[in-house]
């Protein structure tokens, strides 16, 4: 029981529902025992000549009542041992989310997210197996055949019960082998499907590049062989099936041959009555389902274990970056917007080289900063750091002249309008993802961000506008419009700093003047950094720094760099060029 700790609270949270549904479970199984025996005593009145037609109708009706119970007790023990595993999953479920929402990038960048949602699917879905139907067979497999095999015993004969059962533990082996074999086919079945999903997925979102290769002809082939790889799966696991099923009703057959040929006889030498025949027959017909259960919920039982480990593994992960036991009382109010970086160095978990070395810099509160660098120069990075998404050693970077360390994550986070790189934005309304620091937001304050981010008149081109849904199921937005609104999103924050990574790259200069212009009002007070490959975009800036292999090998105003005929001049020169060619053509 040690493995789930995780689920403990859950399982004490709804014992009852377990017990209610046991102990109801045990009555249905008690009720069925009675019928057989009404059989019998029906039989042994008729051979007799002791039974009327009334007693007949009174046995009748009783084996109704009996039957009516065993239906609406079958319904009460499915409802509340299944719901409760049900909810189990639900809860569970919910859980597992919620943890992997504490963890940072750091856990993401080792965990593919493919068997995050395998843990999140299949091992769950086992773990309700467990506490569901693994339950219900564990209480079968145990009571049905004590109580059944006791009654045998003692209301027929010794030597006819033992002979009956005597083929009935081949059904339990025969059930825990085959499982294991439908469980790894199954998973062949699984593996194969969520390969084809993946490549059809793929086709679709990559159509575009499959059609400018003109490779559809080739596509088809290769969804072909997925698509007869999975048929192929899937037969051989209702092969298992078609096999072992027919082979159940077999032995469990040969257990009646058993009882026909030795208790008729036994029968016919006077040593057992016909009643007493016909209940035998009718018991040994109860105990097939609880011998398939004992195979099975070894199966189960050993499978919940270990999706329960798999699990554990995941919920012992403890998030990296979390309020230090230093960590101040700072509310966002109070926390001044200056950024400093004291010597600063990183290295990302297995790199070999740090993306930053001996970083010194300091961004005063209302100032912009701009950084320019070749790709790979460590520019995302250094926000990265500033937004805690990695941990700094202490001492190497501070904001309002406090650690970063001993910022409450809440406090720095949310003072912080971040327009990432990759401009992610969520299947869901514009409006839901301008409004996404606060979704209970005003539409003044959206429509004011848009307008600032020059993204307003696009909007409002769309049927829609604002309700306009984006992602997969609506419509797909320009590289420039996707940027536009995810910088609306971060002024929609009311940051007291700013950061964009490379965020005016996919927009024309003069959209991109405007926008500049935008925020230049916006950011009255608070503090800019402003991540380019365009001189324009950080021209303006109060100061440049130039990242060159983690490293900033210049550092001052766009007229201080231009004479210093470094890096930062050779790269001003070449666009100069480039923009002069561009408008002569
Ligand atoms: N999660 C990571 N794990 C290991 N190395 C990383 C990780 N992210 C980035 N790097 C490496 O760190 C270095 C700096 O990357 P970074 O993303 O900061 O560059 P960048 O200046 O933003 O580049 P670009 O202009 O292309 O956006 C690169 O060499 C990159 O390969
Ligand atoms: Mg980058």
């Amino acid at each position: 029981m040690q493995t789930f700790y995780q689920i403990s609270d859950f399982l004490k949270q709804h014992k009852w529902r377990y017990i209610m549904g046991v102990i109801v479970l045990l009555v249905v199984d008690g009720l069925q025992l009675i019928t057989p025996r009404i059989i019998g005593i029906v039989t042994d009145g008729l051979t007799e000549g002791t039974m009327t037609i009334k007693y007949i109708y009174m046995y009748a009706a009783l084996i109704i009542v009996i039957a009516c119970f065993i239906a609406v007790l079958r319904y009460a023990w499915r409802m509340l041992v299944m719901g409760a595993a049900r909810d189990l999953e639900f809860w569970l479920r919910n859980k597992f989310f919620s943890h992997l929402e504490t963890l940072s990038p750091n856990f993401y960048n080792n965990n593919k997210t493919g068997d995050l949602m395998a843990h999140a699917t299949n091992d769950i879905s086992s773990l309700r197996m467990t506490f569901g139907p693994g339950v219900i067979m564990m209480t079968d497999a145990i009571f049905i055949p004590a109580t059944t095999i006791t009654i045998m015993l003692f209301t027929t004969d010794i030597r006819l019960t033992l002979l009956a059962l005597l083929p009935l533990p081949f059904i339990a082996i025969l059930m825990g082998v085959f499982g294991k074999v439908i469980q790894k086919r199954h998973k062949d079945v699984q593996a194969a499907f969520s390969d084809l999903t993946d490549k059809v997925q793929e086709n679709m979102s990559g159509i575009r590049v499959v059609k400018s290769f003109v490779q559809e002809e080739h596509e088809i082939d290769k969804f072909l062989k997925s698509n007869n790889s999975y048929i192929e799966k899937n037969m051989r696991l209702v092969k298992v099936f078609g096999f072992m099923f027919p082979l159940v009703a077999f032995i469990a057959s040969l257990s009646f041959i058993i009882t026909l040929g030795y208790g008729g006889s036994l029968v016919i030498r006077d040593e057992i009555t016909l009643g007493q025949f016909t209940s035998f027959i009718a018991y040994l017909g109860l105990l097939t389902w609880p011998m398939m259960a004992i195979g099975q919920v070894i199966n189960v039982l050993q499978r919940g274990t270990a999706s329960m480990k798999r699990l554990n593994a995941i919920f012992d992960i403890q998030p990296d970056i979390t309020d230090a036991a230093v960590v101040k009382d700072i509310t966002q109010e109070e926390l001044k917007p200056a950024i400093e970086f004291n010597n600063l160095s990183f290295t990302y978990n297995g790199a070999k080289h740090p993306a930053l070395s001996n970083i010194n810099l300091k961004i005063e509160e209302g100032k912009t900063l701009a950084i320019l660098g070749r790709t790979g120069s460590g520019k995302t990075t250094l926000v990265n750091l500033i937004l805690r998404m990695y941990n700094t050693q202490e001492g190497q970077l501070s904001i309002g002249g406090h650690d970063i360390n001993t910022i409450p994550l809440k406090t720095l986070r949310e003072s912080i309008g971040y327009v990432p790189q990759d401009n992610f934005l969520f299947s869901t309304t514009i409006k839901d993802n301008i409004a996404f620091s606060n979704i209970d937001m005003g539409m003044e304050k959206v429509v004011q961000a848009t307008k600032f981010a020059h993204v307003y008149d696009n909007i409002m081109e769309f049927p829609l506008q604002f309700d306009t849904i984006l992602g997969e199921r609506g419509v797909t937005l320009s590289g420039g419009q996707k940027q536009r609104v995810s910088i609306a999103r971060a002024i929609a924050k009311d940051p007291k700093i700013l950061i964009l990574d490379d965020s005016l790259s996919a927009v024309d200069t003069k959209t991109e003047e405007k926008i500049l212009e935008g925020l230049k009002q916006v950011m009255k007070n608070r503090t800019s950094i402003i991540i380019a490959h365009r001189i324009s975009t950080l021209k303006e800036a109060d100061e440049i720094i130039v990242l060159d292999e983690g490293k900033i090998v210049e550092k001052g105003s766009h007229e201080e760099l231009i004479v210093l005929h470094g890096l930062y001049n050779s790269i001003y020169q070449k666009q100069l060029l480039e923009e002069k060619l561009e408008n002569e053509a």
